[in-house]
């Protein structure tokens, strides 16, 4: 089904950056535990990969917290108290998370796929409930299309702000999609932003994340 609400868009599409990004992480984990080692082509890239993946993920909550969130709750009936402490407990393992990057070597991989799976486990069924309560059938009973295009607008500012730079956040963004979900989420970004900074002033900065990517 093709989605054309834009809020539901939106969640759907960041859902599924971050969902990757997990993924990938928990599989490269595996991979170094296979082969005893991290490849040193990939150290400094694995590192910056899941910076980038908590400054997102950190990111999407904030934004939910302070303005979906507030904008539904008295529109669309939803388990918000639970989602809000399950933004609080992820946001205090991606601190975990934050501390174990630092200096990570092959001796942290096992602590940190631990942490990532706990991570996931929380994710998972959280962004279910969201998917489920926030539908376009029932988002678009109570807020008209125009409102609803402004939201995603204020969301997405909100975003750029909250999610640490953008020489990689960005490229981890574009590069965790493919296809027409890509194209789609690029869209909303200025041309010197697509065609200039991302593939060609920014590659140096985001290129070791290049293993980890789509
Ligand atoms: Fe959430
Ligand atoms: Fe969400």
């Amino acid at each position: 089904m093709i989605e054309t609400n834009p809020i539901v868009k939106g969640l759907l599409t960041i859902h599924k950056v971050i969902t990757r990004g997990l993924r990938t992480s928990i599989q490269k984990c595996d991979e170094y535990l296979v082969k005893q080692a991290i490849p040193p082509e990939e150290a400094a890239g694995f590192t910056i990969y899941l910076t980038s993946l908590r400054y997102i993920t950190h990111s999407h909550h904030l934004s939910e917290d302070d303005i979906s969130f507030p904008i539904f709750r008295d529109l669309i009936e939803a388990p918000y108290n639970q989602l809000m402490d399950d933004h609080v407990k992820i946001a205090s393992l991606l601190d975990t998370l934050d501390q174990q990057l630092s200096g990570l070597s092959f001796a942290g991989i096992g602590n940190l796929r631990t942490l990532i799976v706990e991570i996931e486990s929380l994710w998972l069924p959280h962004i279910r409930i969201e998917e489920e309560n926030f539908t376009s059938d029932r988002i678009d009973k109570v807020i008209e299309k125009e409102k609803q295009v402004k939201i995603v607008e204020k969301m997405s500012r909100h975003g750029i702000e909250n999610s640490g730079p953008g020489p990689t956040s960005l490229p981890f963004l574009f590069y965790n999609l493919e296809g027409k979900e890509r194209e789609d989420f690029m869209m909303h970004f200025p041309w010197i932003v697509k065609k200039i900074l991302v593939p060609i002033i920014w590659k140096v900065k985001w290129k070791p994340m290049k293993p980890f990517l789509l």
